[in-house]
């Protein structure tokens, strides 16, 4: 059989395939999907928002509840869970990451609870997280890893944590014009913009990297959005690319954490039907125009209009910025954590179905992860927990 050869991906002191399975939320990245990512010797990610939705016992203690700390408490023992869950499938294969969203308001407490639990990596999008290394100062073996869109937000990244001592131990560089979900533009109206192509923010990222001494630290960029055939992977390692991410792509595989319905509505979507809009956390995101996405934006400028300080929906404060509940009239003005739980369960007509721009590598079909991460690495053989048919460049 012919050998092929791939750069393995290595963060701290673990060696991985160059496949990242991006944290997804809510619930639909949990530890079914990861624990079975890193079984392959990729890197899987639970996402840590709002988990306890995963668990009956945990729900029905919380179900009614507007007790913040205690819906906080039970979403920690539900994280506790997950990550323990993945640990044991991945059979100390690959890599085991909690992707954190900055906007939410118990990032901190995630944090501390997935290095806690033994997460091997904390990967934080939506948001700048400056202070992770502070964070996590009592557990120097968790890899740090931010998710941004450009040089310069990666810049500030580097410079704050420079001056802690810390260097990420690999930035994902997520692309907004293709990926799904929150997006790291700051308007809608740039979420287009060719400054975030791969080809400029890779460059850029290489050359601050040089300027700034550290380019022999070898810090992994990881490209994310869009990603979708083997050709597209190989060109951005050409570019200085370590690693791929994926988002949609594996949402929609048969480990995936979701209902088959969330699976089919993402993977059924026709390019006419995937919009933007901004989120309730100010950021712009991407979805599927499903039944509730469609009502919701004939009446969007309207809500906003109104929009008004009021109490939290379910009670449980899940952003530290709520475009609904602190009257943002220039954000979103619906409640993300139900509509997000409603797809997760595949209430089709309620939910909110958050999906990438581009076509899926296997078009409607749900495949397992094994096929996915195989036909990324040109149908490179795998056998779990083993790589003798990939070699390190
Ligand atoms: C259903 C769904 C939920 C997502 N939720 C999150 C999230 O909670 N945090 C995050 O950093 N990224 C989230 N993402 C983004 C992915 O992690 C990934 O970076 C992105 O989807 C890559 O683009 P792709 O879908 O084109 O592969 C989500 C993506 C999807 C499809
Ligand atoms: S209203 Fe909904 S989206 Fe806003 S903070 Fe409360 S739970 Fe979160």
């Amino acid at each position: 059989m012919q050998k092929i050869f791939y750069p393995q991906l290595r963060i701290r002191n673990k060696s991985c395939l160059p496949i990242v399975q991006g944290g997804m939320g809510v619930g639909v990245s949990a530890s079914r999907l990861a624990g079975n990512v890193a079984r392959l010797g990729a890197v899987g990610a639970i996402s840590s928002v709002d988990l306890r939705r995963h668990h009956p016992d945990l729900m029905e203690k919380t179900v009614r509840s507007r007790d913040k700390d205690l819906i906080n408490q039970i979403n920690n023992v539900a994280l506790d869970r997950e990550i323990k869950r993945a640990k044991e499938l991945s059979q100390g294969n690959g890599m085991v990451a909690v992707n954190i969203m900055r906007a939410v308001s118990e990032y901190a407490g995630y944090v501390r609870q997935s290095c806690e639990s033994g997460a091997d990596a904390v990967v934080v999008g939506a948001g700048l997280p400056l202070d992770l290394p502070e964070l996590t100062a009592e557990f120097p073996d968790v890899a740090l890893i931010p998710i941004l869109s450009d040089a310069r937000g990666i810049a500030l990244v580097l410079k704050k944590w420079m001056r802690k001592n810390r260097l990420p131990d690999a930035i994902v560089i997520e692309n907004p014009q293709f990926a799904a979900g929150h997006l790291g533009a700051a308007k809608l109206e740039e979420v287009n913009a060719p400054h975030f192509a791969f080809e400029i923010v890779l460059e850029a990222t290489l050359e601050l990297l040089k300027e700034m001494g550290i380019e022999s630290e070898k810090i992994p960029l990881i490209a994310a959005g869009g990603v979708n055939h083997p050709d597209q992977v190989r060109k951005l390692f050409s570019l200085g690319a370590s690693a791929v991410q994926l988002g949609t792509a594996f949402a929609v595989t048969e480990e995936g954490d979701a209902h088959v319905n969330f699976k089919n509505v993402l993977a059924q979507a026709v390019p006419e039907q995937i919009v933007t809009f901004m989120s309730v956390a100010g950021l712009p995101a991407r979805a599927v125009r499903t039944p509730f996405l469609d009502k919701y934006l004939k009446k969007e400028a309207k809500l906003q209009e109104v929009a008004k300080p009021r109490k939290c929906t379910v009670g449980f404060d899940c952003l530290h910025q709520c475009g609904l509940r602190d009257g943002i009239a220039k954000a979103g003005q619906f409640c993300i954590d139900q509509q997000l739980a409603f797809a997760l369960e595949g209430d089709v007509k309620r939910g909110l179905f958050f999906r990438g721009s581009e076509k899926l590598p296997f078009g409607s079909e749900i495949r397992p992860v094994r096929d996915l991460v195989e036909y990324l690495l040109e149908g490179v053989r795998l056998s779990i927990g083993q790589q003798e048919e990939t070699q390190t460049a």
